[in-house]
């Protein structure tokens, strides 16, 4: 049940030229409202009438007296400017837990593959499994690069890819992705967040290797709670679905990625 309360801003981390990590204080919200990473929090970004901006949760624990939720951003507009100018000490009116996350086990062994700021509510996935997953990190160039090194921490191993070559391997993260499907046969699901086009090739090459695939979508936000239609995504058998309560993680077979 989502609720809406201040959430004191604890630590604050430029990870880079562009992109911030913020540990909130989230009172409750992962002990009793069971947030966990890969769901988003609604943040009013404003003091005006500036919708609220939806940012995925990237790792959460439970702690007292308050739980806390890491999450990261990055700069692309009035909102999250806005949200990049805040300091620790600063409360945020915030709105979760929303959306559904993905489904995954202690057990499984994930391949992760994540794109540019699409890899934070993976990392949740890897420390879930305790050093199990292998990830595909993508960005567009080194100066991007965001969480390797939290990443090393969680991971059994680590794949980096960049567009324009100047770090890890040059291309994008499906051909990385395609190379070990076909070494190793043992991963129970592959999870993706990140663009849609890199969405798309993500569960093309999962689907020719047999393995299940999850993807996280992104979609402009209003309400965040399925109240105003404006995060409706076409589904592969006709039907109409809302990112944000429906989603954001949906199994890729059910979205139609023609459109
Ligand atoms: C479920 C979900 C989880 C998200 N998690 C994260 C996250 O963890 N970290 C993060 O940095 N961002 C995340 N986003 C994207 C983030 O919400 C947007 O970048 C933010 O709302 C932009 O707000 P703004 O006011 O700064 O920019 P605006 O002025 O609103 O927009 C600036 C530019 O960004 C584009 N844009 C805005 N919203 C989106 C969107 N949802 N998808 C694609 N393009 C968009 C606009 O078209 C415009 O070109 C997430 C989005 C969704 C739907
Ligand atoms: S944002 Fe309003 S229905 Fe999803």
């Amino acid at each position: 049940m989502p609720i809406e309360q201040m959430c004191t801003i604890v630590e604050i981390a430029k990870l880079n030229e562009y992109a911030y990590s913020f540990t909130l204080e989230v009172g409750e919200m992962v002990t009793k409202e069971g947030l966990r990473a890969g769901q988003f929090l609604h943040i009013q970004c404003g003091e005006g009438h500036l919708l609220r901006r939806p940012i995925s949760v990237c790792l959460c624990m439970e702690d007292a007296p308050h739980d806390t939720a890491r999450i990261v951003f990055e700069v692309r507009g009035e909102g999250t400017r806005w949200l990049a100018q805040r300091q620790v000490g600063d409360k945020l009116n915030v709105l979760g837990p929303l959306g559904n996350g993905f489904q995954i086990t202690p057990e499984d062994r994930l391949l992760l593959v994540g794109g540019g700021i699409g890899v934070p509510p993976l990392l949740g996935q890897a420390a879930y499994t305790a050093k199990k997953a292998t990830a595909v990190l993508g960005f567009r160039s080194a100066d991007r690069a965001m969480l390797v090194e939290d990443y090393h921490d969680y991971c059994k191993e680590v794949y980096l890819c960049s567009d324009d070559g100047s770090m890890g391997r040059h291309g994008f993260v499906d051909a990385q992705l395609r190379d070990i499907l076909e070494k190793d046969k043992g991963f129970t699901a592959v999870l993706a967040c990140g663009p849609k086009p890199m969405l798309k090739n993500v569960a093309k090459v999962a689907a020719e290797y047999g393995v299940p695939c999850q993807v996280s979508l992104e979609e402009r936000m209003a309400c965040g709670v399925g109240a105003c239609l404006g995060c409706a995504v076409q589904m592969a058998d006709g039907t109409m679905k809302h990112v944000c309560k429906d989603g954001p993680v949906f199994d890729a077979k059910e979205v139609d990625w023609n459109v």
